[in-house]
């Protein structure tokens, strides 16, 4: 039995008193959610957040890594940086960095690699956009960002990723997947876990889904076979209804 993963993406936004106002509604759901929570908010807040939930259910995620641990790359941070300041997971091959920043497969690979060697576990997200899914040639685009993201890495190393199905266009649009169309492509990934990594693999592996997660969509898309969770952007943070996410997969 896959345990339900709900990350909050914050992306560029969020504030230290986001940090408190989110913990204060979330710490009531603690003691009898089974989900696991992971917040990923910029990297300025990360020592902030883990003294605030060390020792919780909360799990502390960065949104970016780069893939060297150290060196003269303005502006990036390390992996083992990111382990001081007690993130235990992180975010690799988002759309907003594949598109706006340029990222490739290649250096996805590298930093989920990378991540992997430091125990923080990747978030690898995978996913198509209009253009793909109204051709019809959804399934191989994403199929191909999946085995590119985990190629080479060893079986034991792939089974500490965890998989999140992000369509492009759903990402910020308010046009969410239905609840088959993301479990289909959801079951399209774990059969192709099967060859690329193991049966065994692709049976404890969880795939996310993620775009336009809502409190009011959450329950149904996660009461799906294949959905073994979310990534959630705009709702990941309001007080009000990031809860009811957590709350939708309990
Ligand atoms: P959204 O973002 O929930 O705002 O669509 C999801 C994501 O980008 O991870």
């Amino acid at each position: 039995m896959r345990a339900k993963l709900i990350a909050a993406n914050w992306k560029m936004n969020g504030s230290f008193a986001l940090i408190d106002a989110m913990q204060k509604v979330l710490s009531p759901l603690l003691d009898e959610t089974t989900c696991e929570i992971v917040i990923c908010p910029p990297d300025v807040l990360l020592s902030s957040l883990n003294n605030k939930v060390k020792g919780s259910r909360i799990a502390v995620g960065a949104q970016n890594v780069h893939s060297e641990t150290s060196g003269a790359f303005t502006g990036e941070t390390s992996a083992p940086l990111l382990q001081e300041c007690g993130v235990q997971w992180c975010i690799v091959g988002h759309s907003e960095r594949r598109i706006l920043f340029g990222e490739t497969d290649d250096f996805i690979r590298s930093k989920t690699e990378t991540l992997l060697k430091h125990g923080i576990r990747p978030i690898l997200c995978i996913g198509e956009t209009l253009e793909h899914r109204e051709s019809g040639n959804h399934e191989e685009k994403v199929i191909a960002q999946l085995v590119k993201g985990l190629s080479g890495l060893a079986v034991d190393d792939q089974k500490r990723c965890v998989l999140a199905y992000e369509p492009i266009w759903a990402i910020g649009t308010g046009k969410t997947a239905t609840p088959e169309q993301a479990n289909s492509m959801h079951k399209i990934i774990r059969k192709e876990l099967e060859s690329l990594a193991s049966s065994e693999a692709a049976e404890n592996m969880q795939i996310l889904y993620g775009g336009s997660v809502n409190s009011e969509n959450a329950k149904t898309l996660l009461s799906q076979s294949e959905i073994d969770g979310a990534l959630v952007g705009g709702a990941s943070l309001k007080i009000n209804a990031f809860p009811q996410i957590v709350a939708a997969g309990s």
